[in-house]
């Protein structure tokens, strides 16, 4: 579809269907992996029971329809998938009627676009999975899929998510948290306190994701250039001792109504020993031999139960709505520990959330469709 194709229907005036604005790229470092989502789902929804309207988010953060062609999303060979900033910028307007999209080009009238129903936001990172965006859709009253402002806030980041899990009685590992102010004001006061962690030690921008500047930290000495890797994506540091475990992730879904949290079978991911000591950007998106993808993962009876119910309580300790992957260190003496949640998780047909679902009974298809269908459900506001 091109930009002249969409039909504006007027604002509030019901549509057949639910309209979908698919919301993705963005001013995160993990655009092009919220592109390759994006590709995905306008593949896999159900356009006989949803109108589609695809938006992408430049990485100088304006809004502009653009294709829905998947292929023009999908992961090429040679370049990553951009959104590039279209003639004309989008905005999403509450009416008295509805919500309603505009479009403004410079110097012409604004142009409506047609009401909205609910926006399926496929963003990964700060601005996107961090409140940000959904504080901002809740302040134009519109429903959208997946966690609200607080549970998107504490689930991006690693230092916040960890005080709601301990306080929620869940496991975290040993970590430290750098924040600008500590490091600027005494940074070797900081690292006298990561340096007291065991080795080695992994060390994160608290608000990232796609393994994107993180170190693993096998000498001190190492530290300050870990350090700065990671502030160059957030100012804010958290290190953590790393743990011996298996990695262990459930896919969870809200229930319908009132009802638990639903929890997928766990699933695991094994990196090959060789070229990747962990789980990096490379093993995760380039390399694709690096790592093992398997569900159900071979675990005891106990543990897989005891697995699922702990996912349901982080889903729930940080009050995340719609859906969250939550990953999991298996250690060898059976002790599960919360590594962290992902209230956007990565939702390619091949990534483990929607690969956890199918193996678990709902297809990819079917998957989206029931987020889209539990954020209609959802009352807007406060709830
Ligand atoms: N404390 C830790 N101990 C062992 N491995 C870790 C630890 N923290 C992270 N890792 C490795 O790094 C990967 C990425 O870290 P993670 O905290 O999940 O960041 P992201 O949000 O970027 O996925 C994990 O999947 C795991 O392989
Ligand atoms: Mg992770």
């Amino acid at each position: 579809m091109t930009e002249n194709s969409i039909v504006p229907s007027g604002a509030g005036q019901p549509t057949a269907k639910p309209r979908v604005a698919v919301l993705f790229g963005g001013r995160s470092s993990e655009h092009a992996v919220s592109c390759v989502t994006a590709a995905g789902v306008l593949d896999a929804i159900d356009r006989d029971k949803y109108d589609v309207v695809p938006i992408g988010i430049a990485r100088n953060g304006q809004w502009s329809i653009v294709s829905e062609d998947p292929h023009a999303w999908s992961l090429r060979a040679t370049s990553l998938p951009e959104v590039l900033p279209g003639k004309e910028a989008v905005v999403i307007a509450a009416r008295d009627a509805g919500q309603e999209l505009v479009a403004h080009a410079p110097g012409e009238e604004p142009r409506s676009l047609g009401a909205v129903d609910v926006v399926l936001p496929l963003l990964h990172g700060p601005f996107g999975e961090d409140g940000t965006l959904q504080g901002m859709l809740e302040m134009a009253d519109i429903r959208y899929v997946g966690a609200g402002v607080l549970a998107s806030a504490v689930g991006m980041d690693k230092h916040y998510m960890k005080v709601v899990f301990e306080a929620a009685g869940l496991t975290v590992g040993p970590y430290e948290v750098i924040t600008d102010r500590q490091w600027q004001r005494d940074p070797e006061a900081a690292l006298t306190r990561a340096a007291a962690l065991e080795l080695p030690l992994f060390v994160k921008p608290a608000r990232a994701g796609s393994s994107m500047g993180i170190t693993r930290v096998t000498d001190p000495a190492q530290l300050p250039a870990a350090i700065e890797a990671a502030r160059a994506h957030d100012p804010k540091v958290v290190v953590e001792a790393g743990i011996t475990g298996r990695e262990i992730e459930v896919a969870v879904l809200q229930g319908r109504g009132f009802a638990e949290p639903r929890t997928s079978q766990p699933g695991e991911i094994a990196v090959q020993p060789g070229a990747h000591q962990w789980y990096d950007f490379e093993a995760k998106y380039v390399d694709g031999a690096a790592a093992q993808l398997s569900c159900p993962a071979d675990l005891p009876a106990e543990a897989i139960d005891e697995v699922r119910s702990l996912a349901a309580r982080a889903f729930d300790a940080v009050g995340a709505e719609g859906l969250s992957r939550v990953d999991f260190f298996y250690t060898p003496d059976g002790a599960l520990i919360v590594n962290e949640i992902n209230t956007m998780p990565g939702f390619t047909p091949v990534s483990m959330y929607p690969q956890m679902w199918a193996k678990s009974g709902m297809p990819y298809t079917e998957l989206i469709d029931e987020l889209i269908q539990l954020a209609l459900e959802r009352p807007t506001g406060l709830r």
